[in-house]
C-alpha cells in the first residue's frame, strides 16, 4: 500500500502538569520525568520528522513550559522550516519567557481556559490557574505571538459558552476551539460526571451559533462535536497513520495522542528506530491503514471513505477490540450501550464527585 507523508507531529514533551483537570485525555499511567526524551533526542526527532515530510509541529504535554529546552526545540523546528504551535495551560509563563519563545520563532500559542469565571475555572482545573492564564494571554500578545485558545466543554461549564467566547475575545484570542469532552484516558473515568444531558447540549450549541453569528469574523470559532450524541463517527485523525503522528514523552511513536491505551498493539520508540521506518513499516501504523482491515458494517459502507470507520481508540476503550466499528456509529452493533448511557444522564449526576487527575512527576 502506498503510504503518504505525515503532515503534523504532536511532540508531547512531558506528561508533567500543574493542573489536575478531570477531563484530561492523557493516559491513566503518566510517564515520569526520568523517562522523557532528552534535548538531543528531540532535536534528532524533529530533523527526522522534517525529512519525512512533516510541516507542522505542535509542542504539547502535560505542560511543555516545564521543559527548560522548549526554546531550543522551537528554534530547531523553525530552522527546519516547520510551522510551530505551542499548546499550553499558560501556568509558568512569564513576560521574559514569552519573549524568549517569540524570539525562538513560535508561530502561534494555544492557551487553555476552563470557564469564564475564576472560581469555577479553578475548581475545574483543581488549581488556582485562571488569573495566571489571564496574565499569560497578556504576555503572549505583548510578545506579538498570535493567541489561540481552547476550552474543554462538559456539563459543568456548557451553560457558559457565550461568556467563555466573550472572555477569550477580551483576552485577545483570534481563534477559539470549543471542544466537547472526548472520553479517553482520565476523562473516561469521569464520564458520568462530565457528560451533559441532551438539553444542556442543545442549549449550548444554540448559544455557540448565535454568538458566532453576532461576532462575525472577530474571532474564529470551532465547535468540536460531542460524539456520543452523534449518529455518525468522526473521521478520527483523518484516518489512522494517514496525516499525523505523535511522539510520546518516552519516545514511543503513536498514530494519535491516545493510541497508547490500545494494549493489543505495541508501539515502536524513536530510541530504537528512526521515524521514517516507524511511519512506513511498523505493525502499529499499518494495523488500521486503508480499508482492508475493516469489518462489517464498515466494509460495505460508502461512508468508509469519509470517516475511516471512526476512532480506533474509542472502539478499543468501549468494546475491547480496536478493529471494530466505532460504537458511536448508528450501524455499529455496540451503539446501544452509548444510547443507553446518554439517555440515562440526568441532573442528579451533577452532584457526583469528580476525580481529579493526579499530577505527573
Ligand atoms: Fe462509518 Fe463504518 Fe459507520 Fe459506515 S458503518 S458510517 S464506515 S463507522
Ligand atoms: Fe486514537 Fe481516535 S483518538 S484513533
Amino acid at each position: 500500500m502506498e503510504v503518504s507523508a505525515p503532515y503534523a507531529l504532536a511532540a508531547e514533551l512531558t506528561h508533567r502538569c500543574p493542573l489536575r483537570c478531570p477531563y484530561c485525555s492523557n493516559p491513566l499511567e503518566l510517564q515520569k520525568k526520568e523517562t522523557e526524551l532528552t534535548t538531543v533526542e528531540w532535536l534528532r526527532v524533529l530533523e527526522e520528522a522534517s525529512e519525512l515530510g512533516v510541516v507542522q509541529v505542535h509542542f504539547t504535554g502535560g505542560e511543555p513550559l516545564l521543559r527548560p529546552d522548549l526554546s531550543v526545540l522551537i528554534r530547531q523546528s523553525r530552522q527546519l522550516g516547520l510551522f510551530v504551535n505551542l499548546i499550553t495551560s499558560g501556568v509558568g509563563l512569564t513576560e521574559r519567557r514569552a519573549e524568549e519563545l517569540a524570539e525562538a520563532g513560535v508561530d502561534s500559542i494555544q492557551l487553555s481556559v476552563q470557564a469564564s469565571e475564576a472560581e469555577l475555572a479553578d475548581t475545574i482545573a483543581g488549581f488556582k490557574a485562571h488569573e495566571l492564564k489571564r496574565q499569560a494571554a497578556g504576555f503572549i500578545q505583548a510578545a506579538g505571538v498570535p493567541l489561540h485558545m481552547n476550552v474543554v466543554l462538559h456539563r459543568r461549564n456548557l451553560h457558559l459558552v457565550e461568556e467563555i467566547i466573550e472572555l477569550c475575545l477580551a483576552w485577545g484570542a483570534r481563534r477559539l476551539e470549543l471542544a466537547n469532552t472526548q472520553y479517553y484516558g482520565w476523562a473516561l473515568a469521569n464520564r458520568r460526571q462530565l457528560l451533559p444531558t441532551k438539553e444542556q447540549l442543545v442549549a449550548a450549541e444554540e448559544s455557540y451559533r448565535t454568538t458566532k453569528e453576532r461576532l462575525g469574523h472577530l474571532v474564529e470559532l470551532i465547535w468540536i462535536v460531542p460524539d456520543y450524541y452523534e449518529d455518525l463517527p468522526k473521521p478520527c485523525m483523518g484516518g489512522w497513520g494517514k496525516l499525523s503522528l505523535t511522539v510520546a514523552p518516552d519516545g514511543r511513536v503513536l498514530p494519535c495522542t491516545t493510541a497508547g491505551s490500545i494494549s493489543s498493539l505495541s508501539f515502536e520508540s524513536v530510541r530504537k528506530r528512526d521515524l521514517a521506518w516507524i511511519w512506513r513499516e511498523s505493525e502499529s501504523f499499518n494495523a488500521f491503514r486503508g480499508f482492508e482491515w475493516m469489518p462489517e458494517p464498515c466494509r460495505g459502507c460508502d461512508r468508509r471513505f469519509e470517516d475511516f470507520g471512526g476512532c480506533r481508540c474509542q472502539a478499543f476503550l468501549l468494546t475491547g477490540d480496536a478493529g471494530l466499528t466505532d460504537p458511536v456509529c448508528g450501524r455499529s452493533p455496540h451503539r446501544g450501550m452509548l444510547t443507553e448511557l446518554v439517555s440515562s444522564m440526568n441532573d442528579a449526576d451533577q452532584e457526583l464527585e469528580i476525580s481529579y487527575r493526579y499530577r505527573g512527576g
